[in-house]
């Protein structure tokens, strides 16, 4: 049950310049908190940090981290920053476990010591590699496929573990794939460089790419090319308030799926695209790449249930004119 907990709460964003994080940051402020933006830039952008302060800092700098916290009276956190591509992760590793792992182990270390014991961590579906069982739910073995996977894995082993010592209460959302962009387009998904499929998709309908490779076309699908559970950001960072509050109320750590619980095939992405953008969108063929589990689909039960979510955007139509406004700004 969510009920009582309070506003006006400092919430230390990480990551907070990046895509997801922007818009989680924007709807706290819309929600009544205060936030502070903790970001190396690495991937983010500061034009993205338009609401509450922003500090330029690194995880890997401890001493960055415990200044921040000096300086801001932190309620608490949520986690966002990461190195996320999937196929750079199988090419080198130690870049995937040094950022995600080893520099997280810094922020809970600050955490500890200055005694923040709440935190809303992205972790992702790819914990749990090929799925075995269409949705997927939480219950679902982990076994992930790819190192980007493992890394969020081992996070959420950690925090189980700081949660039974430290009492450190977490949520882990698993997210599916985050897509579309702010409805009023202040914000959106700015990847450099940029290899998720929406994007890029938009890039060639915009002139701006010649083509889209299919990574796949003899998958065990309807059509062959891989499926995907694609979630609207703002749903997504709808979630992360409702997980804090949840956690604000006093209720226990858990982890919870974050995806609509529909699958869209790569052709059909192209295809809705090609709907929304009335361009033809040339797409070649091309071969797998590695590290791509053929479908993933959640069970969002969970998390509706827990945290009474409820996704506006339910239609990939809906999700993707979002992204057409926005990418035709940037
Ligand atoms: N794809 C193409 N061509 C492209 C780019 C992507 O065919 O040029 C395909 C991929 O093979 C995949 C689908 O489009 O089947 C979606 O790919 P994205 O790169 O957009 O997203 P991913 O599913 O690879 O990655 C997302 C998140 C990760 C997360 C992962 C879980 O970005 O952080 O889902 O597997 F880990």
């Amino acid at each position: 049950m969510i009920m009582n907990y309070k506003r006006n709460k400092n919430i230390l964003v990480v990551g907070g310049a990046g895509y997801i994080g922007a818009h989680v940051n924007k709807m706290l402020h819309e929600r009544g908190y205060s936030t502070v933006v903790f970001d190396n830039l690495i991937n983010g952008h500061r034009e993205f940090v338009k609401w509450g302060e922003f500090v330029l800092g690194d995880l890997k700098n401890i001493g960055q981290i415990r200044l921040c916290f000096e300086k801001y009276n932190i309620d608490a956190v949520m986690h966002l920053s990461a190195f996320a591509y999937v196929g750079e992760s199988v090419i080198d590793p130690a870049k995937y476990y040094l950022n995600n792992v080893s520099y997280t182990l810094n922020l809970l270390e600050v955490m500890r010591e200055y005694k923040v014991d709440k935190i809303i961590f992205s972790s992702t579906c790819a914990i749990y590699g090929m799925s075995i069982q269409i949705p997927m739910t939480e219950t679902h073995p982990q076994s992930p496929i790819n190192p980007y996977g493992r890394t969020k894995l081992i996070i959420e082993q950690i925090l189980s573990d700081y949660n039974k010592a430290y009492g450190i209460k977490y949520v882990n959302l698993r997210y599916f794939n985050a897509a579309g962009a702010d409805s009023r387009a202040e914000i959106g998904e700015w990847h450099n460089p940029e290899t998720h499929l929406i994007p890029l998709v938009l890039d060639v309908a915009l002139g701006r790419r010649s083509e889209v490779k299919i990574f796949g076309t003899d998958y065990h699908t309807n059509d062959g090319t891989c499926i995907r559970d694609y979630i609207h950001v703002e749903d997504l960072a709808d979630a992360h308030i409702l997980a804090l509050e949840y956690l604000l109320a006093g209720n226990e750590s858990d982890s919870m799926n974050l995806g609509i619980g529909r699958g869209y095939s790569v052709l059909e992405v192209i295809r809705t695209a090609e709907k929304i953008t009335g361009k033809k969108i040339k797409a070649v063929e091309w071969q797998r790449r590695e590290g791509d589990p053929p479908i993933l689909v959640s069970s969002n039960e969970k998390i509706k249930k827990i945290l009474n979510w409820r996704p506006k955007y339910i239609e990939l139509e809906d999700i993707i004119k979002t992204a057409w406004v926005w990418h035709q700004k940037l």
